[in-house]
């Protein structure tokens, strides 16, 4: 499989350094629009075709797939040209900035027969599937309450850099850089590590957003700084279930933290995943008496990386498509209406 990479910046790096190791991968090239970053990581990671625009890799076309690590701004108007010339494309997420640019690519994707995948990141955690295989097996019977949240700390911490002075933490930041904040950043992977691992979908929502003051005129450079930084979120999943899911980038002490916890009839699981490594516990049968918690050993599974690669490979579509995405795209929306609207709303 023939694969170039679109959009050079920091996560790309985590997506060559993946997909470099997968037998039957070979990456022949890489497209940015910014031609320091795409020379700098063209040179480290050896990649020989570079362009400084889709339209001219496209124009060569020499290959299969595409991994679309551009900022969620770019990925519309990337994907769609792509598909439509028939390659296969793992997209980041959020897929879109809204329901129906989401649902424009899931349509273009269906037609053209494709491979279209999502890199929901946190279904790579094993201790999640296992979760999420427990509950459908029924070890914890039926599911009743779900506690679910993303914590980040990276506005009050310069771990991972300075955002004031970043682009690619100030594009978080504002709307007009098409940024959701961090629901559209990270509550689209907690809404999906909870509905996953709770084998259920979220069939109503209700969420409050907050964007907190951080500098003179709420503005640095070119970008406004508009988009939410914090949410705290109720729902309805639609097995009847209730939920609360929340995610900070204020989260002072939490550098990068989910945290699931499903309580169902006759158990409860907790899903932890952070920089430390993840961590599946259960309280189950008689432990339940005690509220004595287990840690559950779980083996790896498949990156979506190497998923993508073999559905690419032996021509079979594997999850999270871009339907699935497309659909938790639209409990964003919705959440956000919610906040202007106060009130609970059917997704
Ligand atoms: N799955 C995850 O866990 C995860 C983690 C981090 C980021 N992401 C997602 O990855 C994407 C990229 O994030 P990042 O942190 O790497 O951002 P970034 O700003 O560091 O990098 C984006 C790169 O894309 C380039 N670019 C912009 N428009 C382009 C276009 N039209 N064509 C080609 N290149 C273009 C920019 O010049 C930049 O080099 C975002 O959608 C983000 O949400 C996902």
């Amino acid at each position: 499989m023939r694969l170039i990479v679109v959009g050079t910046g920091g996560m790309a790096k985590n997506h060559v350094e993946h997909f470099a190791r997968i037998p039957g991968v070979e990456i022949v090239g890489a497209v940015d629009t910014d031609a320091t970053r795409l020379t700098a990581f063209c040179d480290t990671f050896d990649i020989k075709k570079r362009f400084l625009s889709l339209d001219e890799a496209l124009a060569w076309g020499e290959f299969d797939a595409v991994t679309n690590v551009t900022p969620d701004k770019a990925h519309h108007p990337t994907t769609l040209p792509l598909l439509a010339a028939g390659k296969h494309v793992l997209c980041e997420k959020p897929l879109a900035e809204n329901h129906e640019k989401a649902l424009e690519m899931t349509e273009a994707a269906e037609r053209a027969g494709v491979v279209n995948m999502v890199n929901l990141t946190y279904r790579n955690v094993a201790q999640l599937q296992k979760a999420r295989e427990m509950v459908i097996s029924g070890e914890i019977g039926t599911v009743k309450h779900v506690e679910a949240s993303y914590l980040q700390s990276w506005l009050v911490s310069r771990a991972w850099g300075d955002w004031r002075s970043e682009s690619k933490w100030l594009w978080r930041l504002s709307t007009g850089h098409g940024s959701n904040g961090v629901l559209g950043d990270i509550g689209i992977h907690i809404l999906d590590f909870a509905a996953y691992g709770a084998a259920t979908d979220i069939d109503h929502v209700f969420a409050r957003l907050k964007t907190f003051a951080k500098a003179p005129g709420e503005r640095i450079g070119e970008y406004t700084l508009d988009a939410n930084d914090s949410f705290s979120m109720s729902v309805d999943f639609a097995n009847g279930a209730l939920g609360v899911v929340h995610a900070s980038r204020w989260a002072t002490g939490h550098l990068n933290e989910l945290k699931l916890r499903i309580y169902g009839e006759r158990g409860g699981l907790e899903v932890t995943h952070s920089p430390n490594g993840s961590e599946l516990r259960g309280c189950l049968g008689d432990d339940t008496e005690t509220a004595t918690w287990k840690v559950i050993e779980v083996p790896p599974v498949p990156t979506n990386y190497e998923r993508f690669a073999d559905a690419v490979m032996t021509g079979s579509s594997q999850d999270p498509s871009f339907r699935h995405a497309a659909n938790l795209q639209r409990v964003l929306d919705l959440a956000m209406v919610t906040e202007t609207e106060r009130r609970e709303l059917k997704v």
